[in-house]
């Protein structure tokens, strides 16, 4: 059976993919995919169990051997003695790099050549655990990787793969005390605290990743458990959103509409369905004049325009009850009143900071944000019990609502199933109850299905911009025009998409002509 495996992972290099050591194949599983994630140190197979449909990720690292580890070991304690503060504006890759290259070679000398070491590999793994992630770097260096995830240690990782979805792979904590001293780790690298005094660790890594961890067995029964979502180096544009299916060209012109007008807007959608994504997408459509204050608790938001004040909230010094040293969402939003934004943007809301940003809204601010939450009732619901009591009457200032879904899609090329993300529904608040659906999923054909005949945002814009109705009809269709062409161009890094809405806002008729020539 293990020839056979070996075989298999041979064969499978044969049909162009690269080659993994088949020692880390199970038995029954054949790799499907491969590719390089630092040469020649780490690999990545993705493997697949034909009878069971299984699917694991397997990282494929070059090893030390007992005796590169006896020096490995003796080199990481010498370097924490080497590596003294850097200098400011020194690259930490750079100087840590420099500074063991020079202890290898001092420790080197003093021990001669010995045969059958590769020193490549000992630094290798100083840099992989010293600067890096340790035996979740590759994972981390890995782009298709969403989401990483711990349960407990003697558990595989889980990780959350962009072609693949939730896979387990063959890394692990096999210790309890590993994975403690790897959430310190994690804390620390977020310049955070977590003990078994004060067990949450929710913050951001180096490099913009959002980790949520428990330590010990203080609230985690299985040990200590971590989630990490990596971050995004490249955002997801709106013209990514409709290249992925997640909207249609034309309700995302309707929504660019109205984003210009400063429409209030909540997205709706339970945990990971791509809230933050839309709202962050979202952004690129306003007009590059306004002024805008995001509010959140961990810096996601990534908006490609200049005049932009980005406050986060504070969590709080002390262990105890008293919240010492806190600035909530709540303090935020009151404060960035003061800001004269045209646009406010909460992440997402959760407490009384809602009250304030309906507040806002009635005075004639722009608001945009998101809700943890299934559907418009249940919005409705949450918005108005505790802690966030906003008034019924209050609802309809927000005027557009939006439900996102994570889904799971079966065609011919996907007998199985896929996941990916929907609008699922766009809708009009006239009052609670009472909505104007604008566009909604159908799941049976994919399709969207839409409704501008009458729809309220237009109405108010066309009466306070003096353009009829049609006109305005026509406006949609011309943006979607333009959002199809560069979906069709390629044109969707997040910057290059606001840089053609912004070229639109300055001369929409020529942005159109050209779209129209070009496509
Ligand atoms: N439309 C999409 N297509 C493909 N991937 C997406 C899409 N939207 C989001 N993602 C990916 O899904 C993950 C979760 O997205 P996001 O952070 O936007 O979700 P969320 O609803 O805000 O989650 P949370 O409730 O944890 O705040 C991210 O890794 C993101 O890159
Ligand atoms: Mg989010």
């Amino acid at each position: 059976m293990a020839e056979r495996s070996v075989e298999k992972a041979k064969a499978s290099t044969e049909a162009g993919l690269i080659a993994v050591s088949p020692r880390i194949v199970p038995k029954g599983f054949r790799v499907i995919e491969s590719y390089s994630i630092r040469e020649p140190f780490v690999r990545v197979a993705i493997a697949r169990n034909d009878e069971t449909g299984e699917i694991l990720y397997l990282v494929d690292e070059v090893k030390l051997t007992r005796r590169e580890r006896a020096i490995y070991q003796r080199i990481i304690e010498t370097l924490e003695w080497e590596l003294k503060p850097m200098e400011e504006a020194e690259n930490p890759y750079e100087y840590f790099r420099k500074t063991a290259v020079k202890t290898v070679y001092k420790y080197r000398m003093r021990l001669g050549g010995i045969p059958g070491v590769s020193w490549a590999k000992i630094l290798y793994y100083a840099e992989r655990d010293i600067l890096g992630y340790g035996p979740i770097d590759a994972l981390m260096r890995d782009p298709n990787l969403e989401d990483i995830s711990c349960d407990g240690y003697g558990k595989p990782i889980y990780v959350w793969h962009r072609h693949h979805e939730s896979i387990p792979t063959n890394v692990m904590f096999e210790k309890e005390e590993e994975l403690n001293e790897f959430i310190l780790k994690l804390a620390h690298k977020a310049g955070k605290h977590v003990s078994t005094a004060w067990p949450i660790l929710d913050a951001m890594l180096p490099g913009m990743h959002r980790v949520a961890a428990t330590f010990s067995k203080e609230i985690s029964t299985g040990g200590s458990t971590f989630t990490i979502r990596k971050f995004r180096e490249d955002p997801i544009s709106i013209v990514d959103l409709i290249n992925f299916g997640t909207i249609d060209p034309e309700t995302a012109a309707f929504l660019w509409m109205a984003m210009e007008y400063k429409m209030p807007a909540l997205i709706i959608g339970v945990t990971g369905s791509g809230k933050t994504t839309l709202l962050n997408a979202l952004t690129c459509l306003f007009r590059p004049t306004l002024k805008i204050v995001t509010i959140e608790d961990i810096p996601e938001l990534r908006l490609p325009l200049e005049n932009w004040v980005q406050l986060v909230a504070r969590p709080s010094y002390s262990l105890g009850p008293e919240k010492i040293g806190e600035i909530s969402l709540f303090d935020l939003v009151k404060v960035s009143l003061r800001y004269r934004p045209d646009v406010i943007i909460v992440g997402e809301v959760r407490g009384e900071e809602a009250y304030v940003l309906f507040q806002a809204l009635a005075t004639g601010h722009g608001g945009l944000t998101s809700i943890h939450a299934e559907d418009v009732d249940a919005t409705v619901k949450r918005l108005t019990s505790p802690p966030m009591n906003i008034p019924e009457g209050y609802i309809p200032l927000m005027k557009l609502g939006m439900i996102i879904r994570r889904v799971r899609l079966f065609s011919d090329e996907h007998p199985a199933g896929r996941i990916t993300r929907r609008v699922a529904g766009v809708y009009e608040v006239k009052q609670v109850g009472s909505y104007n659906r604008i566009s909604l999923w159908d799941p049976y054909r994919d399709r969207f299905e839409r409704n501008l005949k009458d729809s309220l945002i237009l109405t108010e814009i066309s009466e306070t911009v003096g353009r009829s109705y049609d006109q305005l009809l026509e406006e949609v269709s011309r943006r979607s025009m333009v959002l199809r062409w560069m979906a069709s161009k390629g044109i969707r890094s997040y910057r290059d998409v606001a840089s053609i809405v912004h070229l639109y806002y300055a001369d929409p008729w020529r942005m159109y002509r050209r779209a129209v020539e070009e496509t």
